[in-house]
């Protein structure tokens, strides 16, 4: 990514790093619409507050304290339903719960119609507690305890998607043991290399997930699921990668996983109904970064799956996705009150925030990208290179390593941090006993806590001395 020249000229110009930051914007004052939520907006008159829902920062803030997620309802639903309607009535939308979950998100999901991917009995729980039918939930993961496949089957989940050879073993004793017949997937990796962050990235054949499909070890999974009573096996799955941008890694997965779908069919005799490409497509986290629409990735998927299918002479299956990022992902952003500013002659200045690496990790373990801006007032001042940093004990907590925000920021300011919907709440730790923030949503001038912020007493309670 190249730097863009500021007619202003920042502060500390001589030494600003080379790459792997954007900006600064023309106007510090500009709210991308690619990275925040819909319904963000800078009052035009009065000090030029942000709002967003219909409330402005500073309501927040006082209402509910920082740091706090804000999350746009309405964005957040407009997006599921984006996925919901590109993708229409012969596929599945899987929403992946790891990105973000609460009881309240499950129940916007379910209005929408949108199914749920959830990867642990803890998101298991949340999701059944909150509604959603059981047949409309996919149980994912690569170590499955026993009694978190026991509860799924009980409860009657709509697939659960196979890892590894014991699983498969595993979960037809279980289900055959409780007197059903579990409707599975068996997750593959299909030697893709998707062009993401190492530790994001899932379908090379040198990580956890998946069973390969180099050397036929895909194909003798079939072949052992398609013996066992307890087994229905529906389809095949393929998840790539996370933070993707080019669609050429789902063409590749397509086409191999399409393959296997006619290896099944010419050794077995068997079509299997359902393909699953998994999740992973990428949002804006600065305005360098160009995501497509679902109606994009839902015509180009379904696309390929077809061409791939009429060539293979394949009755084309149902097709399901599992998006998570990229609809929960731009609706929230990370409200902060700025602490300390700290000028560093000739390098930078940092400011720091009473957050950090316990609200987002995701710069410290990914070198994530993010945006930010001053959001309780406006300011014309000059724009000034800061780090913003959080209240850790650790040098490597940083929340935007490198960021313009005007030069007379002063404590007491809010700043927001856009794009945090997802892995940020759900990725949040305790560390030094930070306590975790409440995730707020906002909605026609109206602000709901939908998950608490996190106090003392929680701390204790589990410390049991
Ligand atoms: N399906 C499966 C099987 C997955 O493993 C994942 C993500 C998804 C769907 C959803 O992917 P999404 O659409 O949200 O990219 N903590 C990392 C991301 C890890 C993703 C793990 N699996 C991050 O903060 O970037």
């Amino acid at each position: 990514m190249s730097r863009s020249a500021h007619p202003a000229g920042p502060r500390h110009a001589d030494v600003l790093p080379e790459g792997h930051y954007s900006g600064p914007a023309a106007d510090l004052n500009a709210l991308d619409p690619k990275v925040w939520a819909q319904t963000v907006t800078r009052d035009a008159d009065a000090d030029g507050v942000v709002t967003v829902g219909g409330i402005d920062v500073k309501t927040l803030a006082e209402r509910h304290g920082t740091p706090a997620y804000v999350l746009d309802e309405a964005d957040f639903r407009e997006r599921a339903r984006a996925w919901r309607t590109a993708f229409g009535q012969d596929a599945d939308v899987f929403y992946a719960g790891k990105a973000f979950l609460s009881r309240a998100v499950v129940r916007w999901l379910h209005e929408e119609g949108l199914n749920l991917d959830v990867c642990s009995g803890g998101e298991l729980a949340t999701a059944l507690s909150a509604g959603m039918p059981a047949d409309r939930i996919a149980f994912h993961g690569n170590n499955k305890s026993v009694s978190e496949i026991t509860r799924a089957v009980e409860a009657g989940v709509g697939r659960i998607v196979l890892d590894s050879f014991q699983e498969i073993v595993r979960v037809a004793h279980i289900a055959q043991s409780l007197g059903k017949r579990q409707p599975v997937q068996i997750r593959i990796t299909v030697g893709v290399e998707a062009h993401t962050h190492e530790f994001i990235a899932t379908a090379h054949e040198d990580q956890k997930f998946g069973i390969p499909l180099a050397g036929g070890q895909a194909a003798e999974a079939v072949r052992r699921a398609l013996q066992l009573d307890g087994l229905e096996l529906i389809g095949i799955h393929s998840h790539i990668g996370s933070q993707i941008f080019d669609m050429s890694g789902f063409e590749v997965a397509a086409h191999r996983v399409v393959g296997l779908l006619k290896d099944i069919r010419d050794e077995h005799g068997v079509e299997l109904p359902e393909i699953d490409l998994g999740g992973g497509l990428g949002i804006a986290y600065t305005s360098d970064d160009d995501p497509r629409e679902p109606h994009e990735i839902a015509k180009a998927l379904t696309e390929i799956v077809t061409r791939e299918c009429d060539s293979a002479r394949l009755r084309t299956p149902r097709i399901s996705v599992e998006p998570g990022r990229a609809i929960v992902g731009p609706t929230a952003f990370t409200l902060y009150e700025v602490g300390t500013i700290k000028p560093l002659d000739g390098l930078r200045t940092y400011v720091s925030v009473d957050g950090g690496m316990s609200d987002n990790i995701r710069t410290a373990l990914y070198d994530a990208e993010y945006s930010v801006a001053l959001v309780s007032r406006r300011s014309d001042a000059e724009p000034m290179l800061t780090r913003v940093v959080g209240k850790h004990c650790e040098s490597g907590d940083i929340v935007v390593k490198d960021a313009f925000l005007p030069g007379d920021l002063a404590p007491g300011d809010l700043i927001a941090v856009p794009a945090t919907g997802a892995y940020c709440r759900s990725m949040a730790s305790n560390y030094n006993h930070v306590l975790r923030p409440p995730v707020v949503a906002v909605k026609d001038g109206e602000s709901r806590v939908i998950v608490r912020r996190e106090t003392e007493e929680d701390l204790l309670r589990l410390d049991v001395g």
